[in-house]
């Protein structure tokens, strides 16, 4: 595993073994966040720490083989890597969809049968698809399905799905069915059923996957907008350079480098040597 210096001395290279400290540190970024100031995650501020997590699908493929990764609270990580990796795959063990071998904290709660509930009201998980979340005849009850849910009543379920609808700009879809919305406006109101559970880590599947560049835009100015902790799985790596302070990257089910997003995606072998390119930004510099 390669792992970046936090500063501007290069990159040094790391022996894979646990535990590994994915420190990250300040990133080289004008964005304001709790890492810029220089604090490196602590066990205290991990919103996430995933310890030689490994997973097959049951036909026997082995997507996920000793992943470890910690995210400190407040950060924004892009998880990279080309199709295939298992971006996905470990995104789904965030709230327990699937479970593997090994650990899987979120917050300081192991995720297990007896955490799961509380697993899933703080991590937001948003599909690659966002069919694959909506089922509702309206949009409305889509995003009120989750506050309910909750176990809030009727009128607090009202106020939480109008405040998530609001927050993603599709109050006005309330009445619609999703399925006659456009892509971008399905993976708003997808969000909204995240955002309304009220969750401290959002993790994002490919969020701008099929989105043309307005739509991409907006969703990026939505993603900035939200004071949360995020996981964005992308190959975009133009997303990545935006939004990401830190940026691991993945390739055969392992994460084979992380460090601040300005130096690994700014490493053209590395990128290269899976299956990736330079951000079109750094291209143009
Ligand atoms: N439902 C599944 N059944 C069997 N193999 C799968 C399934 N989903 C994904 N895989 C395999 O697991 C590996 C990781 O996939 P995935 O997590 O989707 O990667 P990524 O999101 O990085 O493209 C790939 O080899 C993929 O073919
Ligand atoms: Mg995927």
């Amino acid at each position: 595993m390669k792992e970046f210096a936090p500063s501007g001395e290069g990159a040094r290279i790391r022996v894979p073994g646990p535990p590994l400290s994915e420190g990250g540190g300040p990133a080289v970024s004008a964005r304001p966040s709790p890492l810029a100031a220089g604090h490196f995650p602590s066990a205290s501020c991990l919103a996430l720490r995933v310890r030689n997590l490994t997973y097959s699908y049951p036909d026997g493929r082995e997507a996920l083989r000793g992943v470890h990764l910690e995210v400190a609270s407040g950060e924004t990580l892009g998880l990279i890597g080309p199709n295939g990796a298992g971006k996905s795959t470990l995104l789904l063990h965030l709230n327990g969809i699937l479970r593997g071998e090994g650990t899987v904290e979120v917050f300081g709660r192991v995720v297990n049968d007896g955490s799961l509930r509380e697993v899933r009201r703080l991590v937001g998980l948003l599909f690659e698809d966002p069919s694959d979340q909506l089922f509702m005849p309206t949009v409305f009850d889509d995003v009120a399905f989750g506050a309910l849910n909750l176990g809030l009543s009727e009128a607090e379920a009202r106020e939480r799905t109008e405040a998530a609808l609001r927050s993603v700009g599709m109050l006005e879809y309330a009445d619609r069915p999703p399925q006659h919305l456009s892509l971008g406006q399905r993976k708003r109101v997808a969000l909204a059923t995240v955002l309304v559970l009220d969750c401290r880590l959002l993790a994002l599947d490919d969020p701008t996957g099929g989105l043309d560049p307005a739509g991409r835009e907006d969703f990026v100015r939505l993603f900035s907008s939200l004071p949360l902790t995020k996981i964005i799985a992308t190959h975009d790596l133009d997303l990545a350079w935006g939004l990401c302070e830190r940026v691991a990257l993945m390739d055969g089910g392992q994460i084979v480098a992380s460090g601040p997003a300005r130096q690994v995606l700014c490493d053209e072998p590395l990128l290269r040597a899976h299956g990736l390119r330079l951000p079109r930004s750094v291209r143009a510099a």
